[in-house]
């Protein structure tokens, strides 16, 4: 910590967003400065995010405030400041922050410079930021996720302060933009076109900790777009808990399908992609934009969570087994190069056998390319934290495992429909393991690795696909 304040007058900050953050980041380089003249160096500032997409777009934001402020970004966690973007939506979520929080302080008493700040989902719950409070006292900031776009604001408040500084909104309906983000790849980027959710799947913290749900007006999420394609984006993906109702709750309403058309109107995107499609929320008028657009990708993450209609009722998810199948061959029907991903609960309350092969029969029958299966997690606050008939933990292990055995089984015989095929692959980056070949993404969303260097990033160039490995697929660029 500073031991002295910088003496910017706190009182000139306009009143109006975003120019009082503009301000505030303006304030914060003062600080960087300050730091440099002390120390002979930049400070350093890494963040880890855990959770989803949307995490990861907050802390774009949070990267691009912190690089105009004048932070030097580094992968390193030794840095002089740590932040952490919490996720909360199950329990071992919260265990690795708690988990690495003892780690951290060590590094803190190596690095007296060193500020650790927490945000996102987690510190959204009262009883982490008390547990943080009691047993942490050697973090300096908590904000959550109603308030991540005062960071600036929050960063200059800390320096200043000389305990925990806690800043924690329970609910907003202000949304502030125009702030800068530092993107993870230069060509694609989320795009958030809601915040929040209104669904109460009775398992899920979400809503609790994300606040009810906004929309974005259209206009100034287009305006979003084409500020990224002017910058070399051409892949979007717009991001929402539930896409499907997305613009219902808007001055003038929109359909979630009529914004997609808006979004394929700009020049440059050659993709677009959304998450996460609440099945009883998916209208016809989505899967015609679909069928018909060149730049939609034919993928779909429908989650299904349970393949038992009677959970899917406990789980409040209004959508049954049948009509979950019939929504699927739907799809299949008109969308015949459709790719279907999904997100699985094994282990909910009161999840007999019979509930669990329901499931089972869904995943056969639905032919998912791949699945996200997940072990039933007891949030507090949610109703089914109460919910008589919690599943013994051996159970849930033995149906965990055949549930994953199987969608493995199902997920390689339904990629390696595409063996063969010459596709168009989005080169990401040069392979982790093998520098030899790069990464890319077909528009179905597989993976395939083949020869080739760190030119092609960011370009779509057509490959044929060699062999199937299970969930992804090696290839060899195809010329001409
Ligand atoms: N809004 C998205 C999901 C967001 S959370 C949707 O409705 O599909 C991502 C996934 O985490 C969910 O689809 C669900 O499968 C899983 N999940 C949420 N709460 C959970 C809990 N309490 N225990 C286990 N998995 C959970
Ligand atoms: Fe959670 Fe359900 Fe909302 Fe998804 S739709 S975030 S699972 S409450
Ligand atoms: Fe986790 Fe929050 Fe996303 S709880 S899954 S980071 S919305």
């Amino acid at each position: 910590m500073l031991d002295y304040t910088i003496t910017t007058e706190n009182s000139a900050a306009p009143e109006t967003e975003p120019q009082r953050q503009q301000f505030f980041i303006e304030k914060c380089r003062l600080y960087v400065e300050d730091f440099r003249i002390r120390t002979g160096r930049t400070p350093t500032a890494n963040i880890r995010t855990f959770g989803c997409q949307m995490n990861e777009r907050d802390s774009e934001k949070l990267r691009g405030i912190l690089a105009q402020a004048g932070y030097e970004l580094t992968e390193q966690e030794d840095a002089d400041l740590v932040i952490y973007n919490t996720c909360t939506v199950r329990e071992n979520a919260n265990l690795k922050v708690y988990g690495r929080l003892g780690y951290l302080n060590g590094l803190k008493k190596k690095n007296p410079l060193m500020r650790i700040v927490l945000c996102g989902c987690m510190m959204q719950e009262k009883e982490v930021v008390e547990k943080i409070r009691k047993s942490y006292p050697f973090v300096d900031l908590i904000f959550g996720t109603h308030n991540i776009w005062q960071f600036a604001e929050l960063l200059c408040r800390m320096h200043e302060s000389r305990s925990m500084l806690v800043e924690l909104w329970e609910s907003t309906d202000q949304v502030v933009e125009e702030l800068p983000a530092q993107r993870t790849y230069a060509f694609k980027s989320g795009v958030n076109i809601m915040y929040g959710c209104n669904n109460f799947c009775t398992y899920c913290i979400v809503p609790y900790v994300r606040g009810r749900e906004r929309s974005r007006e259209p206009k100034d999420i287009l305006r979003e777009v084409e500020a990224l394609a002017a910058d070399g984006v051409v892949e979007v993906m717009l991001l929402g808990q539930n896409v499907n109702s997305y613009g219902r709750t808007l001055e003038h309403p929109v359909s979630f399908a009529s914004l997609l058309r808006e979004v394929e109107k700009v020049e440059g995107i050659q993709r677009i992609r959304f998450m996460t499609s609440h099945p009883k929320d998916l209208s016809d008028e989505l899967i015609e934009v679909m069928a018909d657009s060149e730049k939609i990708c034919p993928h779909l993450h429908l989650p299904l969570q349970s393949g038992s209609s009677a959970l899917l009722h406990r789980m409040n998810r209004h959508y049954t087994k049948e009509s979950y199948l019939a929504l699927c061959e739907k799809l299949r029907a008109r969308i015949p190069e459709l790719s279907l991903t999904t997100d699985i609960i094994v282990g909910f309350p009161g999840e007999t056998e019979e509930d669990f092969q329901e499931t089972l029969d869904v995943v056969r029958r639905a032919r998912y390319d791949s699945a996200f299966t997940f072990v039933y997690s007891k949030r507090t606050g949610t109703p089914a934290a109460s919910y008589p008939d919690q599943v013994s933990e051996e159970v849930v292990k033995d149906r965990f495992d055949r549930l994953l055995a199987l969608v493995q089984e199902t997920g390689k015989e339904q990629i390696s429909r595409f063996t063969g095929r010459t596709m168009p692959v989005l080169v990401e980056h040069v392979n982790t393991q093998d520098p030899g070949l790069v990464t890319g993404r077909m528009s179905n969303n597989l993976i395939v690795h083949f020869p080739g260097d760190a030119q092609l990033i960011g370009t779509i160039v057509p490959v044929t696909l060699t062999e199937c490995k299970g969930f992804y697929f090696m290839g060899e660029q195809t010329i001409g």
